[in-house]
């Protein structure tokens, strides 16, 4: 693989996107403990993943970020928090205002422990990259030294590739799991069905429980 067209382009794209990464947090380079999320703004330069063209020879398109940032519902997943009708979800379920509630942040945002926040992080992208690709400390290093996907997954970016592991990330919002659920009571103060027509996930497996349990803070990337 090393040494190919494709990789040689990631090589370029690599030192672009290394002089980004030079300017980020040390924080979040060096001592970080691994799974730091780095936030949006470290995955959308534009010789990363915010190109207006595919970036010479690399392997994927590169413009996941404009995609995500134009198209996806995951962009807009933090601000329908701020809108009348989620403030008023809140306040029938004693939660204060719903974009600092732990529990609609959990599926609203990357909603990570602040000690796993680097930087240029911020809880208002919503469901951002590091959302399903994880958190990216640990492996960004190895990703824009022109490593293959095998060398990225194994520094820990998440297999989204591998069915299962893609079903169990999007279930855990979707359907929900452990730490991230919607109850009766939830639905009660007016949230939307979960299972959606776009999301191809049987109504009966829904996750239903009858109390509000604290959320964990510490969700895995
Ligand atoms: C288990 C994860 C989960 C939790 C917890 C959760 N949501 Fe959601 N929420 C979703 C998902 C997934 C959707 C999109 C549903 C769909 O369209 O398939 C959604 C949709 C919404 C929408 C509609 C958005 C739109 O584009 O129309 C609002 C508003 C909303 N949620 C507010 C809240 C509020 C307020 C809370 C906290 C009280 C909360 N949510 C808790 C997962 C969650
Ligand atoms: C809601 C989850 C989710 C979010 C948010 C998300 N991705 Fe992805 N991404 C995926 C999945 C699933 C795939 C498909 C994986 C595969 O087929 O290998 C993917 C694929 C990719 C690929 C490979 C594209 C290709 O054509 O081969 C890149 C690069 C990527 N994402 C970057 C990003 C960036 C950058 C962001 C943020 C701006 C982002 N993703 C946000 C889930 C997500
Ligand atoms: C961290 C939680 C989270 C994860 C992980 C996640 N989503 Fe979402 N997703 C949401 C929320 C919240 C919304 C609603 C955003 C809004 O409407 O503002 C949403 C919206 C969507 C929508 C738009 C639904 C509509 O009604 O238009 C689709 C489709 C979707 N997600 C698919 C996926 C897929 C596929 C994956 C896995 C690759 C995934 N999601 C992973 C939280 C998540």
């Amino acid at each position: 693989m090393f040494g190919t067209v494709a990789t040689r382009g990631l090589r370029f794209a690599a030192i672009v996107c290394g002089a980004a990464a030079l300017a980020m947090p040390a924080r979040a380079q060096s001592q970080a403990p691994p799974n730091v999320h780095l936030g949006v703004a470290s995955c959308s330069g534009g010789n990363c993943h915010g190109a207006m063209e595919r970036p010479k020879g690399s392997a994927v398109p590169g413009n996941e970020y404009i995609i995500w940032s134009k198209s996806d519902k995951h962009r807009q997943a933090y601000a329908v928090l701020l809108e009348p009708r989620s403030e008023r979800m809140a306040q029938a379920l004693g939660l204060g205002r719903a974009e600092r509630a732990p529990l609609c942040l959990n599926c609203h945002a990357d909603y990570v422990a602040p000690d796993r926040r680097g930087n240029l992080f911020q809880l208002s992208d919503g469901v951002g990259c590091e959302a399903c690709h994880g958190g990216a400390s640990g492996w960004l290093g190895v990703h824009i030294s022109g490593a293959t996907h095998q060398q990225n997954i194994a520094a820990g970016l998440y297999p989204t590739d591998r069915p299962l592991a893609r079903a169990e990330k999007c279930m855990s919002c979707h359907v929900g799991d452990a730490t991230h659920y919607v109850d009766h009571r939830i639905y009660g103060a007016g949230h939307p069905p979960l299972a959606s027509s776009s999301t191809p996930i049987p109504r009966t497996s829904r996750r239903i429980s009858s109390s509000i349990r604290p959320m964990s803070r510490a969700r895995g990337g």
